[in-house]
């Protein structure tokens, strides 16, 4: 497995890293769709073998329980592993009329109670990568870089990153650091796949200038771009797109069967499957520290290890490129037009 250094940090992330947001029984966005526990287990065993020794997850994964499996497995492997967590939103929704403001977003309070929580969770006593999972607005930005600087500083974090953020969010974050002697995010993970390239607006260029890490997520659109879903079918009973509808009426289009349809025909004629490719292209994008893969059993998993075996050309990144492209919109057009952006 290839390493590569996330951003201008010292740490290195396999290539393709593990995430855990299929592990744990949820009662939240992910009902029905998360592996067993002896599945998950198999899983992050197999990815460990295949060299992947990178793990993202979330404090409100399955409202805990994908840390707490994650924690057990870990149990005697932590130091062959680079952990990641995030911390942001509540992990137990709240009930009817309860107020839980001060224990979510990026306050310093939230944050430091949020990190105690995943550690005694995840069994350990230190992340490697904690990232804060989307901006926070209401928060002042240096409010949460001191909070973040501080779990550095006692040993707690490692690294910091972020994750869901506008350009300007994050280019104003990288300057308060900068100004206030805080630690800076080194990583930012963002969504990223031939169906969905939004990124490459603001956030890729601003990761490429910058040195931030890029991880991404969801690199095969929630599995639409795994070749599972057809056309004029509904999608398979059990699959994640059959309980996302809101999801499913996104990629169910014109544009998104026309993508799938150009990847299918280079995995054809590469000799591979839709999944290899899509996740192949992420892998061969300069800017790319780590793809997060996202596997609900082992056959899964191997499926999108395939990727590691893929050689794109540049005929076919050009071809999946060209028909993947999104209307990129003013001002992107308009410079386009007269340089590259
Ligand atoms: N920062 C964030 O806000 C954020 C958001 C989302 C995800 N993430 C991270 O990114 C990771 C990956 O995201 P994701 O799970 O959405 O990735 P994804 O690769 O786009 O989707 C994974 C899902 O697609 C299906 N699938 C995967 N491989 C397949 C294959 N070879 N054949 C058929 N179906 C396949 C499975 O769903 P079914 O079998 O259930 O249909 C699987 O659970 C997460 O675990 C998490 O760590 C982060």
């Amino acid at each position: 497995m290839e390493h590569r250094p996330l951003g201008r940090s010292g740490l290195r992330v396999s290539a393709l890293s593990l995430g855990a947001m299929t592990f744990g029984t949820s009662r939240g966005f992910m009902k029905g769709v998360t592996s067993t526990d002896r599945e998950a287990r198999a899983i992050l065993d197999r990815a460990l073998e295949a060299g992947i020794d990178t793990i993202d997850t979330a404090n409100v994964y399955s409202e805990g329980r994908s840390e707490e499996c994650l924690g057990r497995w870990l149990e005697g492997r932590r130091d062959r592993v680079v952990l990641a967590t995030k911390c942001r939103f509540p992990t137990e929704p709240a009930a009817a009329g309860e107020t839980r403001a001060p224990d979510v977003g990026l306050s310093r309070r939230a944050i430091l109670r949020a990190c105690e929580e995943s550690l005694k969770r995840l069994r350990t006593d230190h992340v490697d990568l904690y990232q804060v999972h989307m901006q926070d607005r209401s928060v002042p930005i240096e409010e949460t870089l001191r909070a973040l600087d501080d779990l550095v500083r006692s040993g707690k974090v490692r690294y910091v990153g972020c994750s869901n953020y506008t350009g300007y969010r994050l280019v104003e974050s990288l300057w308060a650091a900068d100004r206030r002697d805080l630690g800076a995010f080194v990583s930012l993970q963002l969504q990223w796949s031939l169906l969905v390239r939004d990124a490459e607006r603001e956030l890729i260029p601003a990761c490429r200038t910058f040195g931030l890490g890029v991880l991404v997520w969801s690199p095969l659109a929630r599995g639409f771009l795994s070749g599972r879903y057809h056309r004029g079918k509904a999608p398979p009973e059990g699959s994640r797109l059959a309980s996302w509808t809101e999801t499913w009426r996104h990629v169910d289009t014109d544009r998104g069967w026309a993508i799938l349809e150009k990847i299918r025909e280079v995995a054809k004629r590469r000799g591979t499957t839709p999944a290899a490719v899509a996740i192949a292209w992420l892998l061969r994008r300069p800017e790319t520290s780590s793809v997060i893969l996202g596997a609900r059993d082992v056959g899964q998993l191997e499926a999108n290890l395939a990727a590691l075996e893929v050689r794109l050309t540049e005929e076919d990144a050009r071809a999946l490129e060209e028909a993947s492209r999104p209307a990129w919109g003013y001002p992107y057009d308009f410079i386009g037009a007269r340089e590259a952006w």
